[in-house]
């Protein structure tokens, strides 16, 4: 049954939904899917996630389309990307079809929820794996569960496609060159946590972080990649071992690129700053946020406008959202439809 919300005004918060989706890992093999409603459930005490952080997730969108039906923005890459950081941190990884079915089942059964084409709204996915197994010495879980849960959400900072200012935070490094950066394991975000609150606290919704070995190079925002587009038009992009590799960096730079624009990843010393005309952060919550200033010690860097986004961030939030929407043609095939 379509829900009744204000979907125009939603923001990025937790909302109970129909049904979530759940399979364990026991025995060695991993047991069927199947649909839960009570969002609590019980744990061991000494599950191995609780004490030693084994535990990720990964996050995507489902979106109501122009001609009505449901999809889910490259699944697939989600599916691999928690894998990758399942390897990492000695979790048992969910097989890739485990994973997209679990995902698709939750947009699927919850389908009122997706918001209507046109609100800007979008159905948010988030997948959790956690080690349930109790354990005291320091070691992996030998049970996990899956998880699966979705809500609707508006934009994750509140005036959406709108510039933001951005804060280098030095005092609080969040990820180490060769730790656990560059995949999504829960504790990442606990780690940001107080630097992304000072920089709150100063007047900053959104923290840039430097190189942890040298505080020289730009790695990215707490939830959302860096990139930039110089002064002649090329779309630049950190290169970094302890950084997510963005499913929406990844699409926007093929789209970047069919747009004519010369791609760069490569290291990004913070004083190039000033050669940036736009700079977004960008990530599925995020999806493009346009930065329109970033302090960094005494210096404040500007790019474009106050109160508008730049020419060229604009052509790629509307050429991405216009595949999502279903009002672009989907060439490279990003979208799973559910519905
Ligand atoms: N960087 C961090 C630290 C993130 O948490 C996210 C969000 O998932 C991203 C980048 C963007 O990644 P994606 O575009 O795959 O959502
Ligand atoms: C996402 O963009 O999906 C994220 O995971 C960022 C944040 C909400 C943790």
């Amino acid at each position: 049954m379509q829900q009744q919300l204000d979907w125009s005004n939603l923001g990025f918060e937790y909302m109970q939904t129909d049904s979530y989706f759940r399979a364990d890992f026991k025995d060695g093999r991993w047991g069927e899917i199947s649909a839960c409603a009570d969002p609590n459930f019980s744990i061991h005490v000494a599950a191995v996630c609780l004490h030693y952080g084994q535990a990720c997730f990964e996050g995507l969108k489902a979106f109501r389309r122009k001609d009505g039906s449901a999809a889910l923005f490259r699944p697939k890459e989600n599916a691999e990307r928690m894998a990758a950081t399942a390897k990492r941190i000695m979790m048992e990884p969910p097989p890739l079809d485990l994973f997209i079915d679990a995902v698709t089942k939750t947009v699927a059964s919850n389908l009122g929820w997706v918001p209507p084409y046109g609100t800007g709204a979008s159905f948010y996915v988030r997948p959790l794996l956690i080690g349930t197994s109790p354990r005291v010495g320091v070691g992996p879980a030998t049970e996990y569960s899956l998880f699966s849960m979705g809500m609707p959400v508006g934009p994750y900072y509140k005036n959406g496609f709108f510039p933001v200012k951005a804060y280098v935070q030095e005092s609080y490094d969040r990820a180490a060159p060769h730790g656990v950066g560059n995949v999504k394991v829960a504790g990442n975000y606990a780690s940001g946590m107080y630097g992304d609150y000072e920089g709150k606290h100063k007047g900053y919704p959104i923290c840039l972080y430097l190189d942890s070995a040298h505080h020289r190079y730009i790695d990215e925002f707490g939830t959302s990649n860096f990139f930039g587009i110089t002064k002649d038009n090329r779309y630049v992009t950190p290169e970094s071992t302890s950084i997510l590799p963005s499913i929406t960096n990844k699409s926007l730079q093929q789209l970047a690129e069919g747009m004519g624009l010369k791609v760069e990843r490569r290291k990004i010393d913070i004083d190039e700053l000033s050669n940036f005309k736009e700079v977004g952060a960008c990530g599925t919550a995020a999806v493009i946020t346009p930065v329109h200033s970033i302090t960094h010690g005494d210096k404040i860097y500007t790019f474009g406008k106050e109160n508008e986004a730049g020419e060229i961030l604009t052509r790629l939030f509307k050429e991405i959202q216009g595949i999502q929407y279903g009002e672009i043609e989907d060439k490279y095939k990003w979208m799973l439809n559910v519905e």
